[in-house]
């Protein structure tokens, strides 16, 4: 854990629509369950009962034409919340926390879908969570248009009803944030049959636990 205070792992799961990140995190929970692994499983932007409010107003009220920025610091100001209320308690209990989402969603989204740029997330990024990044990001990367296949039965929300161009540009600056903090991911190819996803998937989190027991964590 790069914030030396806080003894917790932890990792989040980021990829496109419909790249199957909610079936990833349901498949993990399963391996953690039978291993008797205690943590903390959120989503993003939601995760708790304020932050849920959030997600209510920036995903399913497509009646209202919320601007970038303002889209980009509801984004945030979820986050905050979150991290206040269950995050980092979690993270300073020592426990393991799994998020659907975090702030690489805000670079994808805001600041290459929405051309916000990556400076003003940044600029956010530094005054929500200036010392904390996940331990581990697992990147499911798949071709955005294989995406909206999966989902074209689900009734899209107010972000996921976007043109093809603007999830072409998500995926991109996902790909730029792998760039810049390589150490971090985990590329996952999400193409592949779900079951194989899950086991590579799981099989990093027990390195990466046992890893982190042998360095005197709990
Ligand atoms: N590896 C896979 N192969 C084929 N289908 C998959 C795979 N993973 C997930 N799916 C299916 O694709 C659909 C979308 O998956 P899921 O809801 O997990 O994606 P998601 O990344 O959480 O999407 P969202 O961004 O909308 O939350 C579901 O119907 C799921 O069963
Ligand atoms: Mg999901």
């Amino acid at each position: 854990m790069n914030q030396p205070d806080l003894p917790g792992l932890f990792i989040t799961f980021e990829g496109v629509e419909g790249a199957g990140k909610s079936t990833l995190i349901a498949a993990v929970r399963h391996c953690l369950d039978e291993q008797g692994v205690d943590y903390l499983a959120t989503r993003e932007p939601g995760g708790n009962p304020t932050c849920e409010r959030i997600r209510e107003l920036l995903l399913h009220r497509h009646e209202l034409d919320i601007a970038a920025t303002a889209e980009l610091l509801l984004m945030f100001a979820s986050r905050a919340q979150l991290l206040e209320q269950d995050i980092l308690p979690a993270l300073a209990a020592g426990r393991l926390v799994l998020s659907d989402r975090f702030t690489d969603a805000s670079y994808a989204y805001q600041g290459a879908g929405r051309e916000l740029g990556f400076e003003q997330v940044a600029a956010l990024e530094q005054i929500v969570h200036p010392h904390l990044q996940p331990d581990l990001t697992m990147f499911l990367d798949l071709p955005v248009a294989l995406g909206m296949v999966r989902k074209q039965d689900q009734q899209p929300d107010r972000i996921e009803a976007e043109a093809l161009a603007f999830f072409e540009r998500v995926r991109a600056g996902y790909q730029r944030r792998i760039e810049q903090q390589p150490q971090r991911f985990m590329l996952l190819d999400a193409s592949l049959p779900a079951h194989q996803v899950a086991s590579q998937a799981c099989a990093r989190i027990a390195d990466l636990l046992h890893q982190h027991r042998t360095q005197g964590h709990a």
